[in-house]
């Protein structure tokens, strides 16, 4: 496995452009198996998650038709509409496979995927997914840990649907419900919809192939069901998270970064707070169709803050690890509180191992700010906690080792040599070579 090896205390100095979204990414790429015509998907992030998604879709059917083409661009058919089964052995390596669920069935009036287990954020229900299926009448059973969901009469039919639960709305369930709903038979409202904007990409998409849908963004989205739909060609929308993070690693090398296809649009809860820290953004250009180009920088005393993680658009969850460890360093006490997966605090021990000051109550944390954080080995658990720990590995004095580097891969393309590029010392290395 692989590991960072990380020498602190080097300012951010460059420019740097903002990769698709891979969370936009991975529900688009299911809904291409909503029709038997190319859909066509650009800039889309080269990840392990997206090419695990890509060796899905192949399971059930819907083949890559460009492999020549480079990886940012993925032209999708679907050759065997019979097929309908998600094994567990990919489901096991990335819930978000569970996407899959709602286009299976709308399409072909039949899907068994396996349920996706827990993860070290918390576990991951999928019941809200399954109340949505059920009240667009879907027949739905768990058999030796797979869902097995079916249409009666082969296709769907249109409901109204409040898909809310204890923690607020659900991303990928809205994406589940929505997509299922474009083929069914009438008309379906989903009321308490998540309002993430990769609800919305999703939803350009699909009207894209002819889907009538009205709302998304907001949290009553109506689709008028039709018959079926057709091909695509789509680019994936700007990753708020990998923007949300290079900008507070700027803020914690106190740095210079102009970042180019930033969504501004999509990050406001997270460009107030980074405001409230001190951190400046100043924006150059916002003629970029997807986002803009902005400038980060920051001022020498970073300013403690409150922070509350909440559905869009409130505070991301996604980017609660980063703030922390930008926290640590405030001239202060911050509170940060995790609503949406109230266990999303597997940093916390691994920041204090470099010298963070950090008292957990619950799902709430107060980092008392340091001067400094110090070089350490620590472990990545699992993709927004090693970026976390690559941050505060930036800033520390001294070496730190981020072990298990396997977690970033699935959600940052190429970070070590991005972060190189931009000044930083990050190394990959074999975590053999790095014992020696
Ligand atoms: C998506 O996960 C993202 N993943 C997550 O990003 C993100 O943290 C999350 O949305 C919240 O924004 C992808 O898009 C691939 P949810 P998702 O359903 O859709 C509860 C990352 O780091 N819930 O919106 O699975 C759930 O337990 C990943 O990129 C139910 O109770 O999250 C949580 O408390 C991590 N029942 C809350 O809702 C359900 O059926 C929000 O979860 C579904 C969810």
């Amino acid at each position: 496995m692989d590991v960072f090896l990380i020498e602190g205390g080097r300012r951010l100095d460059g420019r740097i452009r903002v990769n698709g979204a891979k969370n936009a990414a991975l529900p688009l790429l299911a809904a291409c198996l909503l029709t038997d015509e190319r859909v066509t998907l650009r800039e889309v992030p080269d990840l392990a998650d997206i090419r695990n998604m890509v060796r899905l879709l192949a399971e059930l059917g819907c083949h890559r038709t460009n492999e020549a083409e480079a990886p940012s661009v993925l032209s999708l058919r679907t050759d065997d509409p019979a097929l309908s089964h998600a094994r567990y052995d990919i489901v096991r390596t990335m819930r978000a496979s569970i996407c899959v669920l709602g286009p299976t069935l709308a399409r072909r009036g039949l899907a068994r995927v396996s349920m996706p287990g827990g993860c070290l954020i918390g576990d991951r229900p999928v019941d809200l997914h399954l109340r949505g299926l059920r009240a667009l009448g879907a027949q739905i059973e768990l058999d030796s840990g797979d869902i097995v969901a079916s249409a009666p009469g082969g296709r769907l039919r249109g409901a109204r649907i409040f898909l809310g639960g204890p923690n607020g709305s659900t991303v990928l369930g809205t994406a589940n419900v929505l997509s299922a709903a474009t083929l069914a038979k009438g008309t379906t409202t989903i009321e308490c919809a998540a309002c993430e904007p990769e609800i919305v990409d999703l939803a350009r998409l699909l009207t894209a192939m002819g889907a009538r849908i009205r709302g998304a963004g907001s949290p009553r989205i109506t689709i008028d069901g039709v018959e079926s739909l057709g091909g695509a060609d789509h680019a994936v929308m700007a990753d708020r998270i990998e923007a949300g993070t290079l900008m507070c690693a700027a803020a914690i090398t106190n740095g210079d970064l102009t970042i180019e296809n930033c969504p501004l649009d999509s990050l406001m809860a997270v460009v107030d707070r980074l405001d409230a820290i001190g951190v400046d953004i100043d924006v150059l250009d916002e003629s970029d169709a997807g986002g803009a180009l902005c400038r980060v920088t920051s001022q020498r005393m970073l300013r403690p803050v409150e922070i509350t993680t909440q559905p869009f658009p409130g505070f991301p969850t996604d980017l609660q690890a980063q703030f922390m460890a930008l926290l640590c360093l405030a001239e202060g006490n911050s509170i940060i509180t995790e609503k949406i997966f109230t266990e999303r605090f597997m940093h916390v021990p691994e920041l204090a191992r470099m010298g963070a000051r950090l008292l957990r109550q619950g799902s709430t944390v107060v980092v008392s700010g340091v001067r400094s954080l110090v070089g350490a080995p620590v472990m990545a658990s699992d993709l927004r906690a090693s970026a976390s720990l690559i941050l505060a590995g930036l800033a520390a004095r001294g070496t730190t080792v981020v072990n298990r580097v396997y977690h970033l891969d699935r959600g940052y393309e190429r970070l070590d040599e991005r972060l190189r590029a931009l000044g930083a010392s990050v190394t990959r290395v074999d975590e053999k070579e790095s014992a020696a």
